[in-house]
């Protein structure tokens, strides 16, 4: 057995990651209750106890108006932490998967992003979460980032849920429709993350769904699936959108690593998305 901490296990995508573990691992999850991250001892100290030989560092402070508005809470929880989960992954000589962000980049590109283009952030969150990508690349050379964008699922606060919860209490939403991305299933991409460390890879990959669409086609979609298409959507443009954070509007990731690395995609967006929405229904 190989022994795996995983970091930000209350949150969305770490909560999976601990659920979805193969035979192989045995998991530690790690939450605020085992210790700040941004406080270097306490980071240590949380991290020396579980003797991991690998680390996934899911913890992050990921409300990106929240960074906007509260910088240094943005930058304590994901670029000093950050660098504090490495420093311990160094002294334990662990492996590090670092779990970063599409906010990296600026969002001007016509093509999708690739790996080794040069990130751009706009916001306090994007420039806090590279900030993090540095650190970890700075002190550990076999590290390994992934990038993914949109992440929804149980268990955690997202775009999806939002639109079927506000559907259900209102018969007209806006919603943005000059933001284009590649909305990805918080479980696909926990088992994407294990599969991955069941390779050699190092450096930056990009991980997310197939396939992009805007968050109105987004909205869209999960209302069909939900039977709620009755409902009266109006697509706005982000500028009208009431968010003191400007946000990249077409940061699309191209996963063509992944592929380089002989992994398989991961399944398209939209059959990832009604299985969430059947999860839902069941839970409700
Ligand atoms: N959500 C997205 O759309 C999205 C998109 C791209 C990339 N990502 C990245 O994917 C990863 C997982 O995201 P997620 O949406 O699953 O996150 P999440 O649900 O917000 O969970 C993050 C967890 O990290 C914990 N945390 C934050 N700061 C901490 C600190 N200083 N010390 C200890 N724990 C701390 C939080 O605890 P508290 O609740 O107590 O603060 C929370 O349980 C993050 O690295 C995020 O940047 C997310």
């Amino acid at each position: 057995m190989t022994r795996v901490a995983v970091t930000g296990a209350a949150g969305m995508l770490g909560h999976k990651v601990c659920e979805s573990a193969p035979a192989w691992a045995s998991v530690a999850a790690l939450t605020r209750d085992d210790g700040d991250l941004s406080v270097r001892e306490q980071a240590q100290d949380a991290l020396q106890a579980t003797n991991a030989e690998i680390i996934i560092h899911c913890a992050a402070y990921t409300d990106v108006d929240g960074c906007t508005r509260d910088p240094d809470r943005a930058w304590a929880s994901n670029a000093v932490a950050t660098e504090n989960v490495a420093d311990a992954a160094q002294a334990l000589q662990a492996r590090l998967l670092y779990v970063s962000t599409d906010y990296v980049f600026e969002g001007t590109k016509a093509e999708p992003y690739l790996e080794d283009d040069e990130p751009a952030p706009l916001t306090v969150y994007g420039e806090s979460k590279l900030a993090g990508e540095r650190a970890v690349a700075a002190i550990l050379p076999d590290h390994l980032i992934v990038r993914t964008q949109w992440l929804y699922g149980p268990g955690g606060k997202n775009f999806v849920a939002s639109i079927l919860k506000a559907a259900r209490s209102r018969k007209r939403l806006q919603v943005v429709h000059d933001e284009r991305g590649c909305p990805t299933y918080a479980p696909d991409l926990a088992e994407a993350i294990w599969r991955l460390l069941h390779t050699e890879a190092t450096g930056i990959v990009h991980v997310t769904n197939r396939g992009a669409c805007t968050r109105l086609e987004l909205a869209l979609a999960a209302l069909e699936e939900a039977g709620l298409s009755d409902i009266e959507v109006e697509g706005i443009p982000s500028a009208a959108w009431d968010s003191p954070t400007r946000r990249p509007t077409n940061a699309v990731l191209g996963d063509t690593r992944l592929a380089a690395l002989g992994l398989e995609p991961l399944r398209p967006w939209r059959e990832a998305l009604v299985e969430y929405v059947r999860t839902m229904g069941k839970t409700q």
